[in-house]
């Protein structure tokens, strides 16, 4: 992708969003003459003009679900997240992918785009009628929102799943090494996150959907890796650099480093732990800080993955372990950690007694805790970025087909794309990925999500269809 990862930081950019979708919102219910109208209009106008006149066009652009400022990504932000989500969604729904302002732009033509983008709304083809519309004026252009094609979606998958195991493996043996006292090469580990940071940026959903394979015999090492998506997932939503999200998503890969001082069979053990056992587990976050330290000579990330190692059992309001005293703040990065770690702790069966939880359960559980273990304002980008209905779970659908939920929609939040595993006569598929969001010739939806039912009662789960 050429277009710069770099977060857009100037509030303007996102004033300029959030402007376009408050004129959208106003002109939907209002008469395009009326005063709220007008003054957003005006508004609007007083934000793109200066950057029209000073770079000649301006484009806005929307890429899978970011915008992109003349092809800086604009940061997401809580303040401005429902008109955001928003204009995402309005635009998914016209199909248009971009607007390009060139010269000076003036209240008609922002009534002229008013009144076809409006008009797209209740038509058959939206992006046709749009662009028919827009044809009259030569200073707003609007072009056709991009589309993966199927093709090339099976390749991306196979170098993410490449990714993923690439990373269970180095976190393997990574951990062996340090158990037989070698040196370690945290080189490797950094290329190794730079890729998944990178295919986050890009693929967000394909990489969270490999977080769902999770293997109870080799439990740490794919816990590490999912940890490290998860939080760096996190980070991006939040706007994080792409060097941040690096230096987060290593300190979230060496997280539960201490464990490998845990003796094996009280890790694996498949009973409750004694009081004995919880003794040692509790101290994996303070022999973690010495692994990691361990690690290669002092320096700023290394330093930061010691204290995220320390923290991710404190909580937010230091209820958790160990115990400590006059304990200012958490790091940031801990923050984050805590959270991608709860999250796939809970639905992971970690020793062959527990079951797992399925993923709504875990996010309503972990969204009681918000406010006294966890960050509430984080967690609230979480349960956005997870979704309503998270990769993995199981639904039953209104045409009696139950299905796995394979990605989400940002924008359509209660309508994802779908793998069928059961159809209408309840026979076991090899199913077919389809899209809530389809809809008949009559604009009816031709499937939807009657309820969510717990995928570990039916022994089925999504990692064995993605492998
Ligand atoms: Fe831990
Ligand atoms: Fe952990």
């Amino acid at each position: 992708m050429a277009h710069n990862e770099d977060v857009v930081e100037r509030k303007s950019s996102q004033d300029i969003i959030n402007q376009l979708s408050v004129i959208l919102r106003n002109a939907q219910i209002h008469d395009p003459n009326n005063v709220a109208v007008v003054s957003a209009i005006e508004r609007f106008l007083s934000l793109i003009n200066p950057l029209v006149e000073s770079e000649r066009t301006v484009s806005l652009e929307l890429i899978g679900e970011f915008f992109y400022l003349d092809g800086m990504r604009i940061r997401y932000s809580l303040e401005y997240l429902i008109n955001f989500d928003f204009l995402v969604r309005e635009f998914k729904n016209r199909e248009v992918g971009s607007i390009i302002f060139k010269e000076k732009i003036n209240p008609d033509d922002i009534k002229l785009f008013l009144k076809a983008f409006i008009a797209a709304g209740f038509s058959q083809d939206p992006y046709e009628k749009i662009s028919d519309m827009m044809a009259e004026s030569n200073r707003i252009i609007v072009d056709r929102l991009k589309k993966i094609k199927e093709g090339d979606e099976v390749d991306v998958r196979k170098i993410i799943k490449k990714t993923y195991f690439n990373a269970v493996s180095y976190s393997k043996g990574v951990m062996k090494k340090i158990k037989s006292g070698e040196k370690v090469n945290i080189k490797k580990a950094k290329r190794i996150v730079e890729t998944m940071v990178d295919q986050i940026l890009g693929e967000e959903q394909l990489l969270l959907s490999m977080t769902t394979i999770k293997d109870y015999d080799e439990y740490t090492y794919h816990h590490s890796v999912n940890v490290s998506i998860l939080s760096v997932a996190l980070g991006q939503r939040i706007g994080l650099r792409k060097r941040v999200l690096t230096e987060l998503g290593l300190a979230a890969l060496f997280h539960d480093m201490g464990k490998i001082e845990v003796p094996h069979d009280v890790l694996n053990k498949p009973s409750n732990f004694n009081e004995d056992e919880w003794r040692l587990i509790r101290k994996h976050p303070i022999w973690g800080v010495r692994s990691i330290l361990k690690l290669r000579g002092f320096d700023p990330v290394t330093v930061r993955s010691s204290i995220v190692a320390f923290e991710h059992h404190l909580h937010h309001d230091f209820s958790g372990y160990p115990k400590v005293k006059n304990y200012k703040d958490l790091d940031f990065f801990s923050r984050i950690v805590s959270i991608a770690d709860q999250y796939d702790a809970m639905t992971s069966a970690r020793v062959y007694s527990r079951v797992p939880m399925s993923p709504d359960k875990a996010l309503s559980l972990m969204m009681e805790r918000s406010d006294s273990q966890l960050d509430p304002l984080l967690m609230k980008f979480f349960v956005n970025m997870i979704g309503v209905y998270p990769i993995g779970s199981l639904v039953m659908l209104d045409t009696k087909e139950l299905g796995l939920v394979y990605e989400t929609d940002v924008v359509f939040v209660d309508r994802p794309r779908v793998l069928i595993i059961v159809d209408k006569t309840g026979k076991r598929v090899k199913g077919t990925v389809v899209s809530l969001t389809e809809k008949d010739k009559y604009g009816r939806y031709l499937r939807s999500v009657v309820k969510t039912l717990d995928a570990n009662k039916y022994k089925i789960n999504l990692a064995e269809f993605l492998l």
